[in-house]
């Protein structure tokens, strides 16, 4: 036979048993290949490896399937190679499943999650998810590590940044909304996987500090930490990652609990867990285990399907196996999984990119749009005396400073791996592109980064104040003091930054500070040393535009905090969905600076407060000004009394009673009176952005299942206990009034 017809007759064969493939069923599809899978080559497929740039060693691993997915590596030619080695010259051509941390935008950066979830907008959050899935699927890749999930009550902990902050419904709404957006509507080329992490607690770090232990109960854990997750995984998240904390004693990456039990058994989750970065064998620093093979089977038989990064499984598993650790049927469970995953996104079919389509996908007119739109949203307008929006007959000369002005790499925030800062549209440069023909815009950064101390600079920033009619000035924090590992026992802002806001201030010119940064700062000196502050999370790629537009008045401010900002670290942790204590504040409290001196024995009231600073944070959770106002009618709902089975009709009147159209974030919250164990003091379960004219008022609906007040309580079974509750539809979670009603 010559070469031709041999090859010929080979390719033929493969098209006919890649189309028989394609006609089984997903679980015909795993079965078909698990049997013909040797053991090195199932132990292959649970081992994740980071590579940068063509190693050939790595191939020569994918060559041998030893190897099921990689991370870190982006270059479409590198990956295309390294997935010829997976589908063409290994035995079975089982694809990798290639992976990396496309958290908030890929090319195109979108707000940092903690931005994106001050929104309130989880179609939007969709939209930017897909911008990011159908960029970094372009450049090969096909599993991204996010939504991070973890609730996070501390803005110590620098990963505060990359969730959706405090609250337990919210965190959810913008979790799944981003499962979607990553997955695409159905499976197709664009389809990137997403993973759910981190499993869980870890944003309960102790003290703020990342890594360290957490001690979140069973039931808290039920009812505060997994649900985001449940909702994610019952909206079709393909993977989910554990996290590197232990909880109780426990860490995450060897909890059969949480991974079998709970969210195999009880949510019937089908995809893979993978392990976070070498937290297979970090369970050894832990004293959890004595080295990495027991590691491994500790992690192994919890449940974790994929290692990252340790090679404990990969070093390891044969042994286990052979020694009646680990058994065949765990083994075949776990490969299972990953080739459920690889069927279902199409892999086989697909494994390759188009080199040639790459470049073309990235910064389309429409993802940028969305980038801005999202920046646009997620800025939430804290303090304005009224100067903003700012009026363009009135001004003529603004003074743009501040280290946070013309910052390209710094605005696009923590987990930026591929946002290219030379698309950046900085603050300065839109003020110049977009309004430069209204205004004279002087510029003079004042500090060049947001740790300098440099009084020289802040001098010249003050010199130049003196010129003009409104000073802007961009502050923050750097990209870098936000994100993994990049935690702070101080949330003020950081160098010679106060100073210079206390030196503009002083020139008696109205200051408008703009903040960028990764977490809530504390802001009382800002409050009182400006005349408006509009916060920014790290906007991203077109944070330049959003905020410029907003202060001009050409975009209006939505943005609601998606997190408590504490009066002062000390306060932490504070949040708006705390139990009811036995001793309340009660707001007649004597304060340490009013207790006479010499007062002796002095009752102070005996509630639960502190002497030194208020009972209330800055700012609650929820809370947003815009540029008209908002009058809310009681909230009313239409029985007193339902049963388990009922939707609560509840609305509002919102009547916008300002000069400007605007839209608002309208918040229900509920509170459940009596328990069988202590409840919340409130608990969001719903928002709406609406939109209303100057002038004019609208009805707000929400339907409110009676089931969405189930929770975990004395007998750790999900239910709604029958009683009182109260229910609150505001602009905030610290206004309004309530309605009641009762659940019998
Ligand atoms: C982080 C994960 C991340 C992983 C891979 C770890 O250090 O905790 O969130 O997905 O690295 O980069």
């Amino acid at each position: 036979m010559n070469n031709l017809l041999k090859l010929t007759i080979t390719a033929a064969a493969l098209m006919f048993s890649l189309t028989a493939f394609a006609q089984q069923s997903e679980e015909e599809r795993v079965e078909a290949l698990l049997q013909q899978m040797t053991l090195q080559e199932k132990i292959g497929q649970l081992n994740q490896l980071s590579v940068g740039g063509f190693d050939p060693n790595a191939a020569g691993m994918m060559r041998a399937g030893m190897v099921g997915s990689i991370l870190n590596e982006c270059n479409p030619k590198v990956l295309n190679r390294y997935q010829k080695a997976a589908v063409e010259e290994s035995r079975l051509g089982i694809p990798l499943i290639i992976s990396r941390d496309v958290i908030h935008g890929f090319k195109t950066m979108f707000p940092i999650p903690l931005g994106l979830a001050a929104t309130f907008d989880p179609e939007l959050v969709e939209q930017g998810a897909r911008v990011a899935a159908v960029e970094a699927t372009a450049s090969g890749i096909r599993w991204t590590f996010s939504p991070m999930l973890d609730i996070a009550r501390d803005p110590r902990w620098g990963r505060i940044a990359e969730g959706s902050g405090e609250d337990t419904y919210l965190d959810a709404q913008m979790g799944v909304a981003m499962v979607k957006g990553y997955q695409g509507e159905s499976i197709d080329n664009t389809s990137m996987a997403a993973c759910v992490k981190h499993f869980v607690a870890y944003g309960a770090a102790e003290g703020g500090r990342d890594y360290n232990s957490t001690g979140v109960s069973e039931r808290t854990l039920r009812n505060v930490y997994l649900p985001p997750f449940e909702a994610c995984v019952k909206a079709g998240a393909m993977t989910l990652m554990t996290s590197f904390n232990d909880n109780d004693g426990i860490p995450s990456t060897g909890n059969g609990f949480l991974v079998n039990d709970v969210l195999r058994g009880e949510w019937g989750f089908d995809g893979f867990v993978v392990s976070d970065w070498a937290s297979i064998y970090e369970m050894v620093n832990h004293g959890f285990a004595e080295d990495n093979k027991r590691a491994g089977e500790l992690a192994f038989n919890a449940g974790v399907d994929m290692d990252m990064m340790s090679y404990s499984y990969i070093s390891h598993m044969e042994e286990l196996i052979n020694e009646g650790k680990v058994s065949m049927e765990t083994l075949d469970n776990a490969v299972r999984n990953i080739l459920r995953i690889k069927v279902r996104l199409g892999l086989f079919e697909n494994p390759y990119i188009d080199e040639s389509k790459v470049e073309s996908t990235f910064y389309s007119a429409e993802a940028l749009e969305a980038a801005r739109k999202s920046a646009v949203e997620s800025a939430v307008l804290l303090t304005n005396n009224g100067v903003l929006p700012l009026n363009k007959s009135k001004v003529k000369t603004v003074l743009v400073t501040g280290p946070m002005a013309d910052a390209p790499h710094d605005q696009l925030g923590t987990w930026t791996f591929d946002g290219d800062p030379a698309h950046t549209v900085t603050p300065l440069k839109a003020i110049r592109d977009l309004y430069g023909k209204d205004v004279k815009v002087i510029y003079e950064p004042g500090l060049t980064f947001t740790r300098e101390f440099n009084e020289n600079g802040i001098a010249k920033a003050v010199k130049a104040a003196k010129k003009a009619d409104v000073i802007l000035a961009f502050m923050g924090e750097e990209a870098i003091m936000s994100g993994e590992a990049h935690c702070l026992t101080d949330i003020t802002l950081k160098g010679d930054q106060r100073k210079m806001i206390e030196a503009l201030h002083a020139t008696g010119k109205p200051v408008v500070v703009n903040i960028m940064a990764g977490r809530p700062l504390e802001l009382d000196f800002e409050i009182a040393h400006s005349d408006a502050i509009l916060y920014s999370f790290h906007p991203g790629t077109m944070g330049g535009p959003a905020i410029t537009q907003l202060i001009f008045g050409d975009e209006t401010p939505s943005g609601k905090t998606p997190i408590t900002f504490p009066k002062n670290v000390g306060q932490i942790p504070i949040y708006y969905n705390h139990n009811m204590t036995g001793r309340p504040y009660n707001g007649t409290e004597t304060m340490l600076y009013d207790i006479p001196l010499r007062a002796g024995q002095t009752s102070l009231g005996n509630t639960s407060y502190w002497l030194d600073t208020t009972f209330e944070p800055e700012f609650p959770f929820g809370y947003g000004l815009t540029y008209t106002t908002f009058e809310y009618s009681e909230p009313s709902i239409e029985m007193t009394e339902y049963g388990a089975g009922d939707v609560i009709h509840a609305c509002v009147t919102l009547k916008n009673t300002g000069k400007s159209e605007a839209t608002e974030v309208v918040q229900l919250y509920v509170r459940d009176m009596v328990g069988s164990v202590t409840r919340p003091v409130k608990e969001l379960k719903g928002f709406q952005r609406v939109t209303v004219a100057p002038g004019e008022s609208v009805t707000v609906r929400f339907e409110l299942p009676v089931q969405d007040l189930a929770f975990y309580g004395i007998d750790m079974v999900k239910k709604v206990e029958p009683g009182k509750f109260r229910l609150w539809i505001a602009g905030d979670s610290a206004s309004g009034k309530p309605v009641e009603f009762e659940v019998k």
